[in-house]
């Protein structure tokens, strides 16, 4: 059997399981190509679950797992960050939870620039970073998939306004121009001729498109 065949298609209604509006429109935009109609959980006033799992798959499940039962539709989630080398991964899955903490976004990147200098990252090569973004379908009779993927690059002086979140601090391997110096098509957009694109977001819905839209 090929591995098209082993995977469900996705069709008609479905939940996207976030509270946030940006994300939303991003999802809605990646779906709408497809014919497929989206109500967020936020619309629908479902309850946000605790995203207590250790992984980014299990937290994009979580997530997915709980809009699905409570909506009676299939339902699609995201979970997603920064993951540093010289500090074994982290912030990780909890890049949201350190940018609350710190107050904003570039208070947190100036504590990770804090813990790197700390441990002596100065150099290119000691600065390696990758962002990740697992996402799940999750239809209501317990049907389950997932995806993952990756963008590498390193972690600089923060430059550019663009984007959101740690965007400024994250140089793309190959590139000159940090994800914050991007427009959101470099780095969000879906090749027309079916070339990977640059985002881990993008990246993860081009291997879910690929395996569950038509
Ligand atoms: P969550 O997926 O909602 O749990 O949060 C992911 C965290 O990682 C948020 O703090 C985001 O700002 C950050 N993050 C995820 N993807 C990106 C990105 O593409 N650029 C910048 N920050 C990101």
């Amino acid at each position: 059997m090929s591995e098209q065949l082993s995977h469900r298609r996705l069709s008609g209604r479905i939940v996207i399981a976030t509270h946030n509006a940006g994300k939303l429109r991003e999802m809605r935009e990646l779906l709408q190509p497809y014919g497929i109609e989206a109500v967020s959980a936020g619309e629908l006033s479902l309850p946000e679950p605790d995203e207590t799992g250790t992984t980014f798959i299990a937290n994009a499940l979580i997530k997915a797992r709980a809009s699905a039962i409570a909506a009676n539709l299939p339902a699609f989630a995201d979970d997603s960050g920064l993951c540093v080398d010289a500090l074994g991964g982290d912030p990780g899955i909890y890049s949201a939870r350190w940018a609350k903490e710190a107050g904003d976004f570039p208070k947190a990147m100036a504590h990770i620039e804090g813990l790197m200098q700390a441990k002596g990252a100065t150099e290119p090569a000691q600065r390696k970073a990758h962002f990740v973004s697992a996402l799940a379908l999750v239809w209501p009779d317990g049907h389950e998939e997932t995806f993952e993927a990756k963008v590498f690059g390193r972690i600089v002086t923060p430059r550019g306004e663009s984007g959101f979140g740690y965007d400024p601090f994250f140089l793309p391997e190959g590139y000159d121009r940090t994800f914050g110096e991007m427009s959101s098509d470099e780095k969000h957009g879906i090749p027309a001729d079916g070339s990977q694109a640059l985002s881990h977001r993008a990246r993860a819905f081009q291997i879910l498109a690929r395996a569950c839209l038509s």
